[in-house]
């Protein structure tokens, strides 16, 4: 034992930890619950007792020589790291989190939402996942009427032999407006953004999803004079005034008479590029009357009210307004489109 403990020692003496963790380990190495002065100290209890006297000092000034050791260097590392502190320059800058951005998309939805708030229409929302009633058969579209394929539905359940029980991913957010006209009589005034899907091939111009807002606004004496000038109005606060727009024949199944608006193309100003095909205008919009037989469907007097809507393509708007010539962007998440909105509200 005392051979041993000689040759630990001079291990010991010579032992210059480089850091804390090293210090640690030789810590363990001796004192831990399976080091060696354990072991030493299985072999001290087995020793006769005439022994113990001298191996028991033996003993004591081994384990003082490792407490020693241990704690010379503790102090030594713990100022290391306080002088570390002291070293510190706490008066230099931090570095600052990059501020983030409004997406286009809703840099426009927010500026439309305005818009439309500040001329007394209330924002409603809807589920995105449909039933048939409220994406099409309230909207007047017959079970076999061909404007059924127009939307290009995305189905989450199809019954060919009963097509009102199919469920589907709403195409439009018309279907808002029905759940707003089942629940609530006129006068009604408001609109509805929101996500909407399509099964469409994905091009420049056209993408599987997409935003829209659809407005609403059923009353009695309501005109096609106040649909038009609801979209001039809106129309100028978000292009500016003395834009020019235009109203061309439409056909859409819940409204009659409908239209469809244009503006003119803001990229070239109206004499012709690529991105308007070389008319100077843009679509917009669709809009028109809203027919009766979908105002009965809703139980609201087609005799009393008459109503107008409209649907406003947001990324349509967006790609005029920032001059994007392609929808893919808005969902690539590409930094250096994202960036160049962040002066943006
Ligand atoms: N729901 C139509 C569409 O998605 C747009 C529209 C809304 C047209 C309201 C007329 C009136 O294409």
């Amino acid at each position: 034992m005392q051979e041993k403990i000689k040759h630990y020692s001079a291990e010991i003496n010579a032992f210059e930890p480089k850091n804390a963790e090293e210090l640690e380990n030789f810590r363990i190495q001796f004192l831990g619950r399976k080091g060696i002065l354990n072991e030493l100290f299985e072999i001290f209890k087995a020793l006769p007792g005439e022994e113990k006297k001298t191996a028991g000092k033996i003993m004591n000034e081994f384990k003082v020589l490792i407490e020693q050791k241990i704690e010379l260097y503790k102090e030594k590392f713990e100022s290391v790291s306080e002088n570390a502190i002291a070293d510190f320059d706490f008066t230099l800058p931090g570095d600052s989190s990059e501020l983030g951005a409004r997406h286009p998309v809703s840099l426009v939805l927010k500026q439309i939402n305005d818009i439309f708030t500040r001329i007394g229409f209330t924002i409603v929302k809807g589920p995105q996942i449909e039933d048939d009633k409220h994406n099409f058969t309230a909207l007047n579209f017959p079970l076999d009427h061909p404007a059924r394929d127009m939307q290009d539905t995305f189905f989450i359940q199809k019954d060919d032999n009963d097509p009102t029980q199919d469920w589907a991913l709403r195409t439009h957010t018309s279907s808002v407006q029905v759940r707003l006209m089942e629940n609530n009589q006129p006068p009604l005034r408001s609109i509805m953004p929101g996500r909407v899907f399509r099964n469409e091939a994905i091009s420049a111009r056209s993408h599987c999803i997409f935003h829209q807002v659809e407005g609403l606004y059923v009353d009695e004496n309501v005109s096609f004079a106040d649909l038009k000038q609801t979209l001039y109005y809106f129309v100028q606060e978000l292009f500016g005034k003395g834009t020019e727009v235009r109203f061309r024949p439409s056909y859409f199944p819940f409204t009659e008479p409908s239209a469809e608006m244009d503006i003119q193309c803001k990229n070239c100003g109206g004499s012709g590029c690529n991105i308007c095909k070389y008319s100077g205008w843009v679509e917009i919009l669709g809009c028109g009357m809203v027919d009766p037989n979908v105002l009965e469907n809703c139980g609201i007097d087609s005799k009393k009210y008459t109503g107008f809507a409209f649907g406003i393509g947001i990324e349509r708007l967006a790609m005029n307004k920032y001059k994007i010539k392609d929808i893919r962007m808005f969902f690539e998440n590409d930094m250096r489109l994202l960036k160049q909105f962040k002066s943006e509200i």
